[in-house]
């Protein structure tokens, strides 16, 4: 059985995802990461990233891989472990830009419909259900509120000693949103068979359990 989380920034894709797939000894697959590595090389070897010939170029002519290390999912450019420099407001909006582009998108969704081979995933991104797996068991469409997004976002900062701005993280929230749901190829979207989870109000283990319970009925 494969498993399709998509849904908007900071809806606990990734927290949650991690959690159903640790439940049901699935492999999760965070397909954000590798958008997000793209856009850290991107940074890094301060390519222009409205040129997206040469954006998509680089990704041809590198190695974007997944490994997991010490329980955790670590991403690879080629040789070298990106993971801890992705998350950065900087990183995460290089990454709505070059996912906006048609050839960088063609190429990822050759890599990740492979990493799903094996089958038992659960992949969290945006276009998951509606293209990378049009074909996943369940699908479902996780999502809330932008205020309550950021919050989250924001307590998450918080506890790691960081003093972030709320307003800050709505508008980033807000701006990535609005360019994940515009772009033209791929947009975020519920898939039509997808099931809507709002998470606003409640607890993630609340939202494993809810997960759970629809893949119980679906397997
Ligand atoms: O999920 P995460 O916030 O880490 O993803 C970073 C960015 O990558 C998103 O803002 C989105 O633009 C892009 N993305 C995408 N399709 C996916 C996963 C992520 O366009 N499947």
């Amino acid at each position: 059985m494969n498993i399709a989380i998509d849904g908007p920034a900071g809806a606990g894709k990734s927290t949650v995802a991690k959690k159903v797939a640790g439940a049901l000894e699935y492999v999760y697959i965070d397909t954000g990461s590798m958008y997000r590595a793209l856009a850290w090389a991107v940074h890094h070897h301060a390519l222009p990233i409205e040129n997206e010939a040469a954006v998509s170029q680089l990704l041809q002519d590198n190695v974007i891989h997944l490994r997991r290390v010490q329980g955790e999912q670590h991403v690879y450019w080629n040789d070298t472990d990106v993971t801890a420099w992705i998350r950065t407001s900087e990183v995460s909006q290089f990454a709505s830009i070059v996912a906006s582009y048609g050839a960088v998108r063609e190429q990822m969704l050759v890599l990740q419909r492979n990493l799903a081979t094996q089958g038992n995933v659960v992949m969290d991104g945006r276009d998951i259900g509606t293209h990378v797996l049009p074909d996943a068991d369940v699908k479902i469409f996780l999502t809330a509120s932008i205020r309550e997004r950021a919050e989250r976002r924001w307590k998450e900062l918080r506890e790691k000693g960081l003093d972030p701005d709320l307003s800050e993280m709505e508008k980033d929230i807000a701006e990535r949103d609005q360019r994940d749901m515009n772009r033209e190829v791929a947009p975020l979207r519920q898939a039509e068979d997808a099931v809507l989870v709002d998470t606003t109000g409640m607890t993630i283990d609340q939202v494993v359990d809810r997960i759970l319970e629809i893949c119980e009925r679906t397997g």
